[in-house]
């Protein structure tokens, strides 16, 4: 039975009480982007499982250990989308995109799904906004990109975060980088984790990102990518730190940053707060210059990022970030006997259609019952109906707040004699009753 009431691990609900932040946070992310000159994208959450082996790589965590892959009824291998770019890359191509005018940029938020170990800040399924870029080439679209985060984290009142950037080079300058890992990391070959003694020779860069303690205190002692990057790659590194403290946008080299995904060339970066645990790093991403060729498009310079959700929401919480108040009831009717029952469900329908938030009774309960459940709804105002209010037209409006009653016709005036009352009233949340109101 504990099944039918236990989500699966690592998987969380958003309940009603907390959704409204979601929607903040959601909304923000979307209108930021759009300041930009983004639009969003919907991507299927399924895709063939070869997008995902091609594009994140087939030496990764994620693809190696972490996908939900499974075989359709058609006999075909599906998974469950482990990130958003993939699932661009190719809605992109397919549609044709590419040959309208460059760049062309889309942002997503979408759910993604990793068998990873669940901790704070780490799920199976979790929730990602991102944004893609495609066609710019020039350092400068990176700095455009990181100066968007930096806007969105300011916005959401994210203070304590910090930029750190890398270059990890073009195939060019990673075929000789890779013969010296490969010579480094053979001369450790039996402190490595299996996976990474298989990797080895397919794809060095990985070992450096792998999750094994041990493979992680070799890594430390390996030779870096930064320090043998062609001068094509410098020359945009560089240009990429010019360009971010132009912006007056801080920012470390981090020569360790290597991201877990295969698709990634030149800049890499991630934002990581010190405060939410492990799983400190709240966006990720950089340039993929090779993927829509990689994928069968023509050759396009691309790059983008990602942002955990879950992780950007933990991060809001420890900066004392301010979410806007949730909506709550405007206006609760209550009610006794079958007339005025009928008459509440009315005046409701009437006060929604004008973009109010109103209740009625809708449990068949007493008057004492039904003034408690709008006390625990935190309703701004209430109003009881019975046979006297239908007899005279009128009605009781109380400001649940402040205990003052106001008389309030129920005739066809209603819905603006209920403007009127309550500006007449001081109410800590007018501003917010009000917002809804069409005088
Ligand atoms: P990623 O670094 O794998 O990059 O994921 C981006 C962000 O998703 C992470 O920084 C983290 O905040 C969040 N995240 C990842 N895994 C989990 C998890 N198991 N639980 C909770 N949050 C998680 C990408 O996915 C790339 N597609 C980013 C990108 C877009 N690069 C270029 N364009």
């Amino acid at each position: 039975m504990a099944l039918l009431t236990k989500a699966p691990r690592g998987t969380q609900d958003v309940l009603p009480g907390d959704s409204s932040k979601w929607q903040y946070v959601e909304s923000t992310l979307l209108e930021t982007a759009k300041l930009f000159g983004f639009q969003e994208i919907r991507i299927p959450t399924f895709e063939h499982t070869e997008l995902f082996n091609r594009s994140v790589g087939d030496t990764t965590d994620v693809v190696q250990k972490e996908m939900y892959t499974f075989e359709d009824k058609g006999h075909r291998s599906i998974t469950l989308r482990p990130e958003g770019t993939a699932g661009v890359v190719r809605s992109v191509l397919e549609h044709g995109l590419l040959n309208e005018a460059l760049p062309v940029k889309a942002c997503y938020v979408l759910s993604c799904f990793r068998y990873e170990k669940p901790q704070a800040g780490r799920l199976r399924e979790f929730h990602q906004f991102g944004a893609e870029v495609f066609g710019p080439a020039d350092a400068t679209a990176d700095a455009q990109l990181i100066t968007m985060v930096h806007e969105i984290l300011e916005t959401l009142g994210v203070w304590d975060i910090s930029l750190e950037i890398n270059s990890i080079g073009c195939p060019k300058c990673r075929g000789a980088y890779n013969q010296l890992l490969k010579e480094y990391f053979h001369a450790h070959y039996d402190e490595l984790c299996p996976t990474c003694q298989e990797r080895l020779e397919k794809n060095p860069m990985r070992i450096l990102d792998c999750k094994n303690p041990a493979c992680a205190e070799v890594a430390k002692g390996a030779p870096k990518i930064l320090d043998h990057i062609c001068p094509e790659c410098a020359e945009h590194f560089q240009k990429l730190q010019e360009y971010l403290t132009l912006a007056g946008i801080e920012f470390t080299v981090n020569p360790w940053i290597v991201r877990g995904l295969d698709y990634y060339t030149r800049t890499v970066f991630e934002f990581v707060s010190n405060n939410i645990g492990a799983q400190g790093t709240v966006c990720g991403g950089g340039r993929y210059d090779g993927l829509v060729k990689e994928l069968g498009g023509p050759e396009t310079p691309a790059l983008g990022f990602a942002m955990g959700l879950e992780r950007l929401l933990l991060v809001m919480e420890q900066c004392g970030s301010e979410f806007p108040p949730k909506s709550t009831c405007d206006l609760y009717i209550a009610s006794r006997g079958g007339e005025a029952a009928k008459l509440a469900f009315q005046l409701t329908s009437r006060l929604v259609k004008e973009g109010y938030v109103a209740e009625c009774d809708l449990m068949n309960r007493s008057l004492k019952a039904q003034m408690k459940y709008a006390d625990k709804i935190g309703a701004k105002f209430s109003m009881v109906l019975g046979e006297d209010e239908i007899a005279s037209g009128t009605a009781k409006l109380k400001n649940m707040h402040t205990g003052e009653t106001f008389d309030l016709l129920l005739g066809d005036s209603f819905v603006e004699d209920f403007y009127s009352r309550i500006l007449e009233t001081v109410y800590e949340d007018l501003e917010d009753a009000s917002n809804h109101l069409k005088p």
